[in-house]
């Protein structure tokens, strides 16, 4: 989303304006576009020439220097400007925003600025919390201005608090979810991901290759898109997305336990999980101890969490995974049809860069009308973009008169 996006970053008077360096380099990592904006104060924690030398463009601190350029600085910038981030933003740039002070660059553009703006508040836990700021803050957030709030942690200045400038990870996905096209707003959605763990003894079990990255891509786009998104999680070790209520689980019984939890309120039901399909039949309370003997270990099947999700469908929009082996299209149409899915993902494992653990994936979506979509190999999270794309049009199809 970011990528071939112009990104204007205004850089205030804070100590958290050195990390400001490294967003450059983050955002020009995803091919965005990048002006920096700095206040005066903001030149006393970093130097233009780091964020001129980072950003490869000219940066701007100055309402009546001339630029050169066609227009003058603040109308030519609030044009380029896709979006805009300040961070860090001070106590005083939220305060001339929020009373419509423009008496620097960087405040006069606010005043002219139609494209989105993400503030991320930085300062002392005292500042921060004072009432004038969160009203301030407050009347941003109510006339559109998107707020990341500060995190909380030690402070430059000793104290223990709010008030740190988030991760900056954290204030990528946001300007990403900020760009993003909310066709998924005021829906709830339900994914699984990862594999599930099923124990024999304290200190084994059984379980598949699932990283998680498949499912974890969905939810992450699903809640850009604008969607109230649960993700249910089997044991992965990938980062946690950031806006999502995660619902961390082991086994098959724990996973269908969580998704029958959240069902009822879901619109949407995202099933990427690989959920064993067994599990052992008895379940040691120590050790098993090695013998000279063979061990003939006994299975009994796990619930069939999408299948009882299917009993239960209503009007929900189902989508499920097939990961195959052999007859990818046969199985994978046999799955959707007794399971009651509207959509089926169907992976070969046997593909490159196909299934578990890759970065990228390649599938092919079925629907219930005999439609057959191959996706090249992609990024997991374009491939999850492609899916959602297909949820949106089912809920729009099925929320018309
Ligand atoms: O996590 P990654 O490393 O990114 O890998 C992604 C993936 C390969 C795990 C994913 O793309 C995928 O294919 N997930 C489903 C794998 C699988 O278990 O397929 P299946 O054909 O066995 O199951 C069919 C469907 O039934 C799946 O939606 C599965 O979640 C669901 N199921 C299966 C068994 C069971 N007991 N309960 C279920 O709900």
């Amino acid at each position: 989303m970011l990528k071939g996006k112009n990104i204007l970053l205004g850089i205030t008077g804070g100590i958290a304006a050195y990390k400001a360096a490294e967003l450059v380099r983050m955002f020009v990592a995803r091919e965005a576009s990048v002006k920096a904006v700095m206040t005066a104060n903001a030149e006393y924690f970093i130097t233009p020439v780091t964020l001129e030398t980072l950003t490869g463009n000219r940066v701007y601190s100055d309402t009546f220097k001339p630029t050169g350029e066609r227009d003058i600085a603040h109308i030519g910038l609030a044009k380029w400007a896709d979006m805009t981030v300040i961070a860090p933003a001070t106590a005083n740039i939220v305060g001339k925003i929020a009373a419509g002070i423009a008496d620097d660059l960087l405040s006069t553009i606010m005043v002219t600025m139609k494209t989105p703006v993400l503030i991320c508040p930085a300062m002392n836990t005292d500042m921060y919390s004072n009432p004038i700021f969160q009203n301030n803050l407050e009347k941003l957030s109510k006339g559109g201005f998107h707020i990341l709030d500060a995190a909380s942690g030690e402070l430059a200045c000793g104290t223990e608090g709010p008030g740190r400038l988030p991760p900056l990870e954290d204030i990528v996905e946001a300007a990403e979810t900020v760009l993003t096209k909310k066709d998924l707003q005021g829906t709830r959605v339900l994914v699984t991901a990862g594999p599930t763990q099923e124990p024999l003894d304290p200190v084994r079990y059984i379980t598949n290759h699932s990283s998680g990255k498949m499912g974890y891509a969905l939810a992450l786009k699903a809640k850009r898109r604008g969607a109230e998104v649960t993700l249910v999680s089997g044991p992965v070790s990938i980062p946690e997305p950031t806006g999502v209520r995660l619902v961390k689980v082991t086994t098959a019984v724990d996973m269908k336990e969580a998704v029958m939890e959240c069902l009822e309120e879901s619109q949407v039901v995202i099933k990427a999980a690989a959920v064993a399909d067994y599990r052992p039949g008895r379940l040691s309370k120590s050790k098993i101890k090695k013998t000279a003997k063979p061990l003939t270990l006994s299975l009994e099947r796990n619930p069939d969490i999408i299948a009882e999700v299917g009993i239960r469908k209503g009007n929900r929009i189902v989508v499920g995974f097939a990961l195959e082996t052999d007859d990818l299209m046969e199985n994978a149409l046999k799955k959707l049809t007794s399971k009651k899915m509207d959509l089926i993902i169907a992976n070969d494992l046997g593909e490159p860069g196909a299934g578990f653990r890759h970065d990228t994936n390649v599938v092919k979506i079925l629907d219930v009308d005999g439609g057959v979509e191959t996706l090249p190999m992609m990024d997991k999270g374009d491939v999850a973009d492609r899916i959602l794309d297909r949820v949106v049009g089912l809920l729009n199809k099925y929320r018309k008169p």
